[in-house]
């Protein structure tokens, strides 16, 4: 009966980086070659909802995405679990015996995206943070749980906090320092904005793991970005967002993201992520800067065709009504802008 069943329910945010995240030196502990740092985004827009169910009545961990029944025996969703299983038997004979939440019950997860699965808009980021979190509220755990959302999928460890987060790439070979940590919390910046201009919903034809591991097999440029200029970047990044300063955030933003592109071409096989209107779209975001004489709006695209612009607040119903112009809805038949606060964005 449904009195046998404990259920929790948690939502995770999106972050998208402006200093990325692209290979790894350890495959399976999930360990990258550089650090990364991200915003994590208001939850009211793009956001997933996890319920994880346990019962003594299951006989098997099943999990759902978007309401279809997936393959619980993913590597990825095993670490967490085993991560999470593990933790919870250590504070068990640490401490409490009190919670009733039996390790050997199984697990029902059931997970759904408000936005479109693998198009480049961070969906395994929200994904595997509200599964990670959803299963340490279950089972009664705490500690560094961005440890265990990196091994579900790297870029994930950074939406376990809100506000401004690095990832901290570590040196250890055991992963215990790949950890995130929070730079700013989000009432650092209320100004700053962003709008994802969704340029196609469409899956990415390839996914993050498999291009990283070609890039890292074969990108000379990849290997020069992680050893000599993430670094760099991260110190002067870390101090923009420190000083609030648009123009600094803004212009290592569009960098970034460009260089990342680069490492994508000099990839071989090269990988193309963006298309021709990610292309309009950047030159139409350094037209309207070099108009102002400013960087008030920048741009950054992850794995995918999908525009993320970070503003300020002040700039966003022109920065709106320039692209509706040269982007009318109708010319590539969907929803294109949405406006997105930055705001509070912890776990819930
Ligand atoms: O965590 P993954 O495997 O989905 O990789 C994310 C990679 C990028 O989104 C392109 C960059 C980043 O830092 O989020």
């Amino acid at each position: 009966s449904s009195q046998d069943v404990t259920m929790i329910t948690c939502t995770a945010p999106v972050n998208i980086a402006v200093i990325k995240y692209w290979g790894k030196r350890h495959e399976e502990l999930i360990l990258p070659i550089n650090s990364s740092l991200s915003v994590t985004l208001h939850q009211d827009q793009l956001k997933t909802t996890t319920t994880v169910a346990c019962s003594r009545h299951f006989q098997e961990d099943r999990i759902w995405l978007n309401g279809k029944e997936e393959d619980i025996n993913q590597p990825r969703i095993q670490s967490c679990l085993r991560e999470i299983r593990r933790l919870a038997r250590k504070r068990r004979s640490d401490e409490d015996l009190s919670n009733d939440i039996s390790l050997a019950h199984r697990v029902h997860i059931c997970s759904v995206n408000n936005f479109p699965t693998a198009a480049g808009l961070a969906s395994s980021a929200a994904g595997y943070a509200c599964l990670v979190y959803s299963l340490s509220r279950l089972f009664g755990v705490d500690g560094e749980l961005s440890l265990v959302a990196r091994q579900g999928s790297g870029s994930a460890c950074r939406s376990m906090y809100g506000g401004f987060v690095q990832w901290k790439m570590g040196e250890r070979q055991d992963g215990k320092d790949s950890l995130a940590e929070q730079v700013e919390p989000e009432s650092h910046w209320p100004e700053l904005r962003v709008l994802v201009l969704v340029v196609s919903a469409e899956r990415k034809l390839v996914g993050s793991t498999s291009g990283m591991q070609t890039s890292v097999k074969t990108s000379k440029l990849l290997k020069h970005r992680a050893d000599c200029v993430v670094p760099g970047r991260m110190e002067e990044m870390i101090s923009a967002i420190q000083r609030r300063d648009f123009a600094a955030f803004g212009e290592l933003t569009m960098k970034d993201s460009n260089q990342f592109h680069a490492t994508c071409l000099d990839t071989y096989p090269p990988i193309f992520y963006l298309n021709d209107i990610s292309q309009k779209v950047i030159s139409l975001v350094h037209r309207y800067n070099q108009h102002y004489q400013d960087t008030r709006v920048t741009y950054t695209f992850d794995a995918g065709p999908n525009a993320v612009i970070y503003t300020l607040e002040d700039h966003v119903p022109e920065f709106i009504q320039v692209v509706r112009y040269f982007f009318p809805p109708e010319t590539n038949g969907g929803e294109f802008v949405k406006g997105l606060p930055v705001g509070p964005a912890s776990l819930s």
